[in-house]
């Protein structure tokens, strides 16, 4: 394919995106995760790359290898990827969340091999439950909604405004939860996808998705290849961009 490179639709403008799972430690040698493979949130970063933007690309652990020409930051928790994102924020143009950010993590995770109970412990005891005590992780797309007030009466500089898309893998009632997620978290675009059909969602090369407006607009797209959703996805926020 041709490489636009500095003279694409993208040129010059530095976007962030984040992609693949979490990983929360429970002890040394165990995580809660989930299934995202990244394929998603890499082929954005490929077909942003192919446009001519600077590519920040935060990474969860993923099996991918790292594009060529793309900056690769690799992080493991939800806390390391806000972390990475923040110390990016303040000169991007377009953060897109493609990333399965884990909602919740151990609340102290062990710092050594959690032990089995065993024998004659394990005869006495009521149960063989065992549970661990989780808190909810930070939200890095909505932390970063635009204070409400704020911008009017001051001197400064009107700071550039971020463009900022959400994805949501969703289950159930997809319309309402996107719909949901897109007004509370003041997204420009959400992306929403049914993680129960087999040719959407997580670890296939191909995605139905459907793209929620902030306006109310919604597009249902057809299934498409992972890479053809990304240039689906660029065309949509190209146009914010425009009047900066
Ligand atoms: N997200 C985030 N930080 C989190 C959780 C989610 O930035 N701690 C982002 C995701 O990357 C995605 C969007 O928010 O772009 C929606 O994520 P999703 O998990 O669908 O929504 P939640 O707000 O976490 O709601 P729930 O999981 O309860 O449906
Ligand atoms: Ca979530």
């Amino acid at each position: 394919r041709l490489v636009l490179g500095r003279s694409g639709d993208l040129a010059g403008r530095r976007v962030i995106i984040t992609a693949g799972g979490t990983h929360e430690p429970i002890d040394p040698v165990r995580y809660i995760g989930n299934r995202s493979s990244g394929k998603m949130g890499y082929s954005l970063a490929i077909e942003a790359r192919d446009r001519g933007a600077h590519v920040l690309l935060i990474s969860g652990p993923v099996a991918l290898p790292a594009p060529y020409g793309i900056e690769v930051q690799r992080v493991e928790t939800a806390v390391q990827m806000r972390d990475a994102v923040y110390s990016s924020i303040t000169d991007a143009d377009v953060l897109i969340m493609s990333a399965a950010v884990a909602d919740f993590r151990p609340a102290e995770p062990a710092a050594q091999k959690i032990k089995k109970v065993s024998g004659q412990a394990r005869g006495q005891s009521e149960t063989d439950a065992f549970s661990l005590h989780l808190v909810q992780n930070p939200d890095i797309l909505k932390d970063l909604a635009e204070p409400l007030q704020e911008s009017h009466n001051r001197n400064e500089q009107p700071r550039r405004r971020l463009i900022r898309v959400g994805f949501a893998a969703e289950t159930e009632d997809i319309i309402a939860n996107a719909r949901h997620k897109l007004a509370a978290k003041q997204l420009d675009l959400l992306v929403a996808n049914d993680v129960t059909r087999s040719d959407s969602g997580f670890a296939t090369d191909t995605n139905k998705v459907l793209i929620f407006h902030a306006d109310g607009a919604v597009e249902d797209l057809p299934v498409m290849a992972k890479s053809d959703v990304a240039a689906a996805i660029w065309d949509r926020v190209v146009p914010f961009l425009g009047t900066m």
